[in-house]
């Protein structure tokens, strides 16, 4: 009887089995096969400092909310928010107590749907930050992992006994100073911190910690986030026999010894993460940015996974790291991720890295240098994130006594290193009391540029630096070549300039970048390319030179300017 009945349940069993996974939804991709994030522009917020709506002193969601208009004129696709979850703050959000909620300090839950249904009337997606290597002591999955050695949640972090009295179990150093590893003295065991002694490593060795992860992705997706920007990956797992890393010699800006990082960092397994991550993304048309901090481009090409399975835009923090208006440098840099198979993604500055704006400038020539670099990274094949302020020149604005400093490596490392308050002071909207971003003292010093610098009076100004990125993020939305082409390096010996060609199809935009103080004299033969043109159409000259045409066979161009032009058949 059974048996006869057997392939009708099996035909329900399967059938059920089907239609109870998550139904994955269609990609979708344009005529060229490319998905939304290829050719969004993403700009990345640091909600503390952006827009303060209840007058605080810190920035909100209600304040992002304000400026979605602005970002929406400048040419913005994409926001990172970088993390607005319940949080000690002692790494100012990269410590989440609660991974499903936003802290009060920035609004409410309700304050996220309205800003998210805004965003996307505007065609605005919006991008969270996943802390997924650790999270904060005050998680109620640490709190309970630490109550007792048998506690429910023990193995969702790393412990271990010490090698004896005050001595921990490796050599391990946590990158914000001192040991990686910190004595509970109620279960008198060690538990292990890349980070802050405060930002505990979760055990992603246990698969329940990666379930209940990955469940967080997939609350946030239901909650309409495009994606997730994943932050310090490559310090997921750990050597499971906790070898000693070799030491080299000296010792870093927080007084500890340098170390390789070998058995800590970057091991294999962070690869099967990532390809269960990008599973589930797919199943919501989502995209997944990594920061990927790798020496070469041959570690940042594993990012993108074998079958390009993991990371849609592992951010090629290579770029951000050439700290000097170098074209050779560039060119290696730029040549290097192009060929690497993935879809680039470009960074400049972030919320750890100091502003462009003085890594790149001179001190005389910096808006002129920022417009070069704005040209630079927008025109490339790949998708640019910008950093909050970079549009209007942002200085870094270091503190000047210990005293003052919020971030604390800067309080461990001072005077050496005088961590990262520089690159997350106020948005500068205005000339106006706090630079317009709140009525109350911001929660950092707004940088005294900001009375050159703001929103209001380079919108002003045509040949500002904000008019220029809004002017190259125009371009960028509808040009073809700049979408699409194809990347050709030019006058590749040129120590002074930095030339390429995008090439779609039968047009072309040549980028010109002079990176020198000198006026250059440059010539183009696009024949290699098949492009027979004698000159080029002016799409935008940072210089003072409003030719519409320029000849190909002499071009002249100012110290420290861009050139972009469309060049025909
Ligand atoms: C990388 C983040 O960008 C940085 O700001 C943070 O301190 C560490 N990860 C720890 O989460």
């Amino acid at each position: 009887m059974f048996r006869k009945f057997l392939p009708v349940i099996l035909v329900i069993i399967a059938t059920f089995s089907i239609l109870s996974q998550a139904p994955a939804q269609t990609k979708k991709v344009d005529a060229e096969g490319h998905e939304w994030w290829q050719h969004a522009v993403f700009y990345e917020i640091y909600p503390r400092s952006f827009a303060d709506s209840n007058n605080d002193g810190i920035g909100d969601l209600n304040g992002i909310a304000s400026k979605l208009d602005y970002l929406k004129d400048l040419g913005v696709d994409a926001i990172w928010i970088t993390p607005c979850f319940p949080s000690p703050q002692v790494d100012f959000g990269y410590d989440v107590s609660d991974y499903e909620n936003i802290d009060p300090m920035y609004g409410t839950l309700a304050n996220f749907d309205t800003l998210q249904q805004e965003a996307s009337k505007r065609g605005i997606h919006i991008i969270l930050d996943f802390v997924m290597n650790h999270t904060s002591d005050q998680h109620k999955w640490f709190l309970d992992s630490k109550s007792s050695r048998t506690a429910p949640k023990r193995d969702w972090y790393i412990w271990r006994d010490g090698k004896g009295p005050g001595h921990p179990p490796n050599n391990w150093i946590s990158t914000f100073g001192g040991s990686a590893w910190t004595l509970d003295p109620m279960t008198n065991q060690y538990y292990y911190h890349f980070f802050y002694a405060q930002q505990p490593d979760l055990n992603w060795r246990n698969p329940a910690v990666k379930d209940a992860m990955f469940d967080v992705t997939r609350w946030w997706y239901d909650r309409g986030v495009a994606g997730f920007r994943l932050d310090a990956v490559d310090t997921l797992f750990e050597d499971s026999k906790l070898k000693d890393n070799p030491v080299l010699p000296g010792t870093n800006k927080l007084g500890d010894p340098n170390m390789d990082n070998v058995y800590n960092t970057k091991l294999p397994e962070v690869h099967d993460v990532l390809r269960g991550l990008r599973k589930v993304a797919d199943q919501h048309n989502a995209v997944l940015i990594g920061e990927t901090w790798t020496k070469d481009v041959s570690e940042l090409k594993r990012y993108y996974g074998g079958h390009n399975n993991e990371l849609q835009m592992p951010m090629d923090l290579m770029f951000a790291r050439v700290d000097k208006l170098s074209p050779p440098e560039f060119r290696r840099q730029i040549a290097a991720v192009d060929s690497a198979g993935g879809w680039p993604v470009f960074v400049i500055s972030n919320h750890d890295i100091a502003r462009s704006y003085d890594r790149y400038g001179d001190g005389v020539h910096n808006d002129a240098i920022a417009k070069v670099m704005a040209a630079l990274y927008l025109t490339l094949r790949g998708t640019p994130i910008m950093y909050y302020g970079e549009e209007i020149g942002m200085t870094n604005n270091d503190p000047t006594r210990k005293e003052d400093v919020k971030d604390p490596i800067g309080r461990t490392g001072w005077p050496e290193e005088k961590g990262r308050d520089g690159e997350r002071t106020p948005m500068q909207w205005n000339g106006e009391k706090n630079a317009g971003f709140s009525e109350s003292q911001p929660w950092l010093p707004v940088s005294p540029s900001y009375t050159t610098h703001n929103v209001a009076s380079e919108l002003e100004d045509p040949s500002s630096i904000l008019q220029t990125y809004r002017q190259i993020l125009a371009l960028r939305h509808k040009n073809a070549a700049l979408l699409d082409g194809e990347y050709f390096a030019l006058n590749v010996k040129d120590p002074n300039v930095l030339s390429y060609l995008r090439r779609y199809k039968d047009q072309a935009v040549l980028v010109v970048l002079n990176m020198s103080g000198q006026t250059q004299d440059v010539t183009f033969d696009l024949t290699p390319q098949g492009f027979q043109a004698k000159s080029a159409h002016t799409l935008l000259n940072t210089s003072g030179t409003k030719s519409p045409e320029l000849s190909l066979s002499h071009m002249s161009l100012e110290p420290f300017s861009a050139y972009i032009g469309s060049v025909s058949k």
